[in-house]
């Protein structure tokens, strides 16, 4: 079987770089991505290359290599459907809001209206490729509906989960630790297998069933959030018996059945995918009536909504108990440093949570715009979209932001606020200086030698 055109539904966060490198590496194929959204598809189109959606380090000099040559970007998905040999299925697949399942399980409405397309317009066989992250054995629902709702064309599907991780999209595609392809058809596998063998070594190329590769992609996701909530519990010990997270974290990772990734204790992990991922888990776990499998995944929820709110208690308290009013600067808003993705960002809750306080929250992150600010914050719906802004301001200029404020808060470790001048900014602040890192990310010797009250997540002995 020989793909010629390649399409793929959802031109977001997985959808464009993936299919980037895609092109990138298979020049002799045409790869189109579609999406309904016709401000992110002109965006993608942008000659200008810092106008991409999203922004991904290396992304750019990947889109300037393929687009045009053999990559597009449209919002005409009829026609990239019917052309297609291959299409892949990218679009966001999130908790959902309403009815059965509310607040847990995967709302499907997208992949299913995706689905109805495909097996209308398709009249010549496909190969769908799963590429969104989706409960085990959606593959079934998906089938019947293509092969109940189409022309009488065959359709194989084909699962392709997506392990890269935002600011590092473009290396983990470059070379991922593995690429996993689940599937019942060999000659549809083969085929997909052949556009990854491109670039990546045979051996890292896995087939599985169907459910072990959805399976799989659940799974790999509440493994490492999971490493992020042992080590958050863990650094809330450390504060209260004098040990020190960082050094415990690598006591541990040393022993090499343990490893070293991702055991940095943090403010607690955001993103789009970990928490409606493990969710979606546990709410599999339970309708298979299997209590203790739920409650113990559920946990690694719980624990990183603690140490959210955890963190701006401390804020709070170590504020003398009071910050109605007082400034607080916060250095970050996204999820994790190199992307512009706020999605569940641990930011605008610890800010709910100080806004609730009456405090007034200044916020400088260097990809994060002020629409986006306030449009997760009127998305908690917690106060008026006036209100919201009376209390939070954003600024272009950390210096700026940080004149007079009472207290800095580290959401997001963006290397480049290590590298700030502290001893400006302390002369900048009002006395005492408070700065509340939760990323461990500053040098707490600095920090000590300038006198500023500085607490670090799991490290400070109080
Ligand atoms: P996203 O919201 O950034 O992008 C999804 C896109 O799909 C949107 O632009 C939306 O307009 C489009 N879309 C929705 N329905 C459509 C339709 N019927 N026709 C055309 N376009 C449609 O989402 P994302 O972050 O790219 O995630 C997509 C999937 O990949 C999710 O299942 C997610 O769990 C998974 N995933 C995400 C990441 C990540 O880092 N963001 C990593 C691995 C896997
Ligand atoms: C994560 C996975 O790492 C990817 O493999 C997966 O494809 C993706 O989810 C997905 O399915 O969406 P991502 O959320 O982009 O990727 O970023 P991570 O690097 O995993 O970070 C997630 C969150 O955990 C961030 O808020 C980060 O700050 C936090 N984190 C991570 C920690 O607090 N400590 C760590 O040691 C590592």
């Amino acid at each position: 079987m020989i793909i010629r055109k390649i399409a793929c539904i959802g031109a977001g966060y997985v959808g464009g770089p993936t299919m980037s490198v895609i092109a990138q590496k298979n020049p002799n194929i045409q790869v189109t991505v579609v999406d309904l959204n016709q401000e992110r598809i002109d965006a993608w189109n942008d000659s200008d290359l810092i106008n991409l959606p999203i922004y991904e380090p290396g992304l750019d000099a990947v889109v300037a290599e393929a687009r045009g040559r053999n990559l597009f970007f449209s919002t005409d998905v009829n026609k990239a459907i019917d052309e297609a040999d291959m299409i892949f299925i990218s679009v966001n697949t999130p908790t959902k809001t309403y009815g059965k399942g509310k607040g847990q399980a995967a709302d499907l409405k997208y992949i299913e209206l995706c689905a109805r397309q495909i097996a209308s317009i398709s009249k010549s066989d496909k190969i769908v490729v799963e590429k969104s992250t989706l409960p085990v054995r959606t593959a079934e629902a998906l089938k019947n509906i293509l092969e109940n709702t189409g022309n009488g064309v065959n359709f194989n599907i084909l699962s392709n989960p997506e392990f890269l991780a935002e600011g590092t999209a473009i290396a983990d595609l470059h070379n991922p630790d593995r690429v996993l392809i689940g599937g019942e058809d060999a000659e549809s596998i083969n085929a997909l297998v052949s556009l990854y063998e491109a670039w990546v070594p045979k051996e890292r190329i896995l087939r599985t069933n169907l459910w072990s590769s959805e399976l799989a992609k659940l799974v790999a996701n509440a493994f490492l959030a999971q490493r992020v909530s042992s080590i958050n519990a863990i650094s809330e010990l450390c504060e209260v018996t004098g040990a020190n997270v960082d050094e415990v974290s690598r006591a541990i990772g040393q022993d090499s059945r343990i490893g070293a990734k991702f055991l940095k204790s943090s403010v607690g992990f955001g993103g789009s995918c970990f928490q409606k991922d493990i969710l979606n888990l546990v709410y599999i776990a339970r309708s298979y009536n299997l209590k203790e499998v739920a409650d113990y995944w559920e946990q690694v929820i719980i624990l990183n909504d603690h140490q959210k709110s955890r963190f701006a208690e401390k804020i709070i308290q170590t504020m003398y108990n009071t910050v109605n009013g007082k400034k607080i600067a916060f250095l970050g808003w996204a999820f994790k440093k190199d992307t512009n993705d706020t999605r569940e960002s641990p930011a605008m809750y610890v800010a709910d949570h100080l806004l609730d306080e009456e405090a007034s929250i200044v916020v400088y992150d260097p990809k994060v715009s002020a629409e986006q600010i306030y449009r997760d914050l009127d998305s908690l719906g917690t106060r008026s979209i006036e209100e919201n802004r009376r209390l939070l301001k954003v600024f272009n200029d950390p210096l700026d932001m940080i004149q007079d404020a009472h207290a800095i808060a580290v959401l997001t470790e963006w290397d480049e606020f290590r590298g700030y001048d502290w001893k400006l900014i302390k002369n900048k602040m009002k006395r005492p200086s408070f700065v509340f890192d939760g990323r461990g990310l500053l040098d707490s010797s600095l920090m000590n030698s300038l006198n500023f009250t500085y607490y670090s997540i799991g490290s400070n002995v109080k």
